[in-house]
């Protein structure tokens, strides 16, 4: 049977190459580039505002990408902070590690301590310094803002765009959608991968029907769209989004049937009630829906479904290898049978990731060694298409 589900473009799909010169992009110099005109000039999520619920509240922020820790903050005033993790005596990490709740932090080196808004307290025996301006030792902030419960920074001391002009038309379309949802599991894993290579294998659609045919055999498209077109994808000036289709002739597995019994259909049982979901989720309110893929480029793969969502974080540590960190989200559990029924989901969720993973160490091998220099792109690979593009003019600008 041929495939019936055309896919609906949106946004300018002008200047996509299909065919990607891939192997320059994968050397150190490249991503030399890449480090400083992508990843030093973009608004890059790194948690949420809900990991730092009171005042005084606080998490630490390994960036290997930036070279730097971050310490983010709830202060006294309810607002949050981002700080370069660095005591300005001598440049000790103020917090080595976690999280924690506390009025002020002080340095274990000499003892200078903080306040949670950044300002430098007490310098102890501060008369041996001589003309110490406390005032202008304070941690040194990096521009924070909060978006629908995300908070996401930028290390340029003035970021060339505000975070609305970067998410664009995204900005206003899924307010309320992240507060439904906890974090129930999180994964983190380090792969011999060039970080291009590993975001690419999270957004296209393509991939599905062979690389998970044992852990989600039947899951997506089904008779009525045998090849599993995406419905829907758009572009945006940097970022893009697209709709994975559910496969309505989807049979339960006894173990499925059982964890719906207890709690909410969640991948890859795909609950079809749309009622009150945000407008950027399902954007063109496809039928046969299952979850978008969103890329917050660079390096961010959001997955959006009803009643969960799924977020991928790609950290570059160098040109070879890419840090992972995969935490799924889940509506808030009300008794014992939704927790076991999380639980379900989220080892299915984990078995499908590490499916994910599978590839790319040989991919990143082959294409790494020169021994294929470029690769092929189809329409349901245009994500990727249009992240090379967005690449190459990032790298292009003064
Ligand atoms: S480095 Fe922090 S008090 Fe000395
Ligand atoms: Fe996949």
């Amino acid at each position: 049977m041929s495939a019936k589900v055309e896919t609906l473009f949106r946004g300018d799909t002008g200047q996509l190459q299909r065919r990607i010169a891939i192997t320059e992009k994968l050397t150190p110099a490249y991503f030399e580039q890449e480090r400083e005109k992508i990843f030093r000039r973009a608004w890059l999520p790194i948690g949420h505002a809900s990991d730092v619920p009171d005042d005084g509240s606080y998490f630490v922020r390994e960036m290997p990408t930036l070279r730097t820790s971050l310490l983010v903050t709830r202060g006294q005033d309810g607002q949050v902070r981002a700080f370069h993790n660095a005591c300005t005596h001598r440049g000790n990490k103020l917090v080595r590690e976690g999280s924690g709740c506390s009025r002020t932090l002080s340095c274990g080196f000499h003892g200078w301590t903080f306040s949670c808004e950044g300002e430098l307290l007490v310098v102890t025996d501060e008369a041996q310094f001589r003309d110490l301006d406390k005032r202008v030792l304070g941690l040194r902030p990096v521009p924070t803002e909060v978006w629908e419960d995300l908070i996401f920074i930028n290390v340029e001391d003035e970021p060339r765009e505000s975070l609305r002009e970067w998410l664009g038309e995204m900005h206003d379309e899924y307010h309320g959608y992240f507060e439904q949802h906890q974090r129930a599991a999180s994964n983190r894993v380090i792969v011999r991968s060039n970080w291009n290579l590993a975001v690419n294998s999270f957004t296209e659609g393509y991939h599905t029907l062979y690389l998970h045919k044992r852990s989600v055999p039947d899951y997506q498209g089904g008779r009525i769209n045998p090849e599993r077109h995406r419905p829907f994808m758009q572009l945006f000036k940097r970022h893009h989004r697209y709709s994975a289709p559910a496969n309505p002739d989807h049979k339960l597995t006894p173990a499925e049937a059982l964890a719906i019994k207890y709690g909410r259909k969640l991948i890859p049982a795909f609950d079809g009630d749309m009622t009150g979901m945000p407008p950027g989720v399902n954007p063109s309110r496809y039928e046969h829906w299952a979850f978008d893929v969103v890329q917050f480029f660079p390096n961010a793969v959001f997955l959006f479904g009803n009643h969960w969502h799924i977020e991928i974080f790609f950290w570059p540590i160098d040109a070879d290898h890419t840090e992972i960190v995969q935490d799924l989200w889940y509506y808030k559990p009300r008794n014992a049978g939704e927790r076991i029924s999380h639980q379900f989901f989220a080892s299915r969720g984990r078995q499908v990731f590490l499916e994910d993973l599978n590839t790319l160490e040989a991919q990143h091998g082959v294409l790494s060694s020169g021994s294929l220099t470029h690769v092929q792109l189809s329409q349901q690979e245009m994500s990727l298409q249009h992240h090379y593009k967005v690449v190459t003019e990032m790298l292009a600008e003064p």
